[in-house]
């Protein structure tokens, strides 16, 4: 039985179509209920959903075989794990964006606000710009508006969010989009099934 982790939402049902397709189908997957378990013996997997950011946790630590994550959080928690596929899916980036008319006073530490410290350091390291993080947990979008910080590090996907709060991107730092991932001793001893489901997946992306 291979053990996949789903990230709960909009993705992981795009995500979930592209495992029945592969046939690795589980059609109680889908069943409006507050079921997180779900087994097709037949088909020789049990899905589970978790909360996008926890997927990584579970397969890290062998909860999971297999799941399904974003490669901001591949970047920000480096988990030791295998990235097997990018999934072509939950397309987006991460970038810096600020209040529109931004300008950067290079003689002042930036204030950074992000979810993504690790995201945010390394990228400002690599260009030798001083920064203060500041971490907070949701709505990054506000602190540059209330003076919090002077630019935020976040994930872009339409943009109207940035537009909608005056913010514009200045920089990206790097595309995102869903990658399939797999617990590392677990690839050991299931490699049959892990090379199937992930060639299955591949075939998906390919004729997507
Ligand atoms: C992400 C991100 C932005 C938004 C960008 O938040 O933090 O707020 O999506 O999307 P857009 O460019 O299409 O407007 P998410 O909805 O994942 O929730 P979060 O605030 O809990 O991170």
């Amino acid at each position: 039985m291979l053990n996949i982790a789903l990230p709960k939402g909009r993705l992981g049902e795009n995500v979930y179509a592209m495992f029945a397709k592969a046939g690795f189908e589980c059609p109680a997957v889908l069943e409006n209920s507050r079921k997180l378990i779900f087994d097709n013996e037949a088909a020789g997997v049990r899905y589970f959903w978790v909360k996008p950011s926890d997927v990584a946790i579970y397969v890290e630590r062998g909860a999971a075989d297999v799941g399904v994550v974003g490669k901001d959080i591949l970047l920000e928690y480096r988990p030791d794990v295998y990235e097997l596929l990018d999934m072509n899916v939950g397309r987006c980036r991460m970038a810096v964006a600020a209040p529109e008319g931004f300008r950067d006073n290079p003689d002042r530490t930036l204030r950074v606000a992000t979810k993504f410290t690790r995201i945010a350091r390394d990228y400002y390291a690599s260009i030798g710009r001083d920064i203060d993080i500041i971490h907070l947990n949701g709505s990054i979008e506000i602190a540059p508006i209330l003076g919090l910080s002077d630019v935020i590090v976040d994930i872009v996907e339409t943009g109207s969010t940035l537009r909608e709060n005056h913010l514009a991107v200045i920089e990206e730092i790097v595309p995102i989009s869903a990658r399939l991932i797999a617990n590392k001793s677990g690839f050991k001893f299931k490699t049959q099934a892990i090379e199937k489901l992930t060639e299955g997946i591949r075939k998906e992306v390919r004729d997507a």
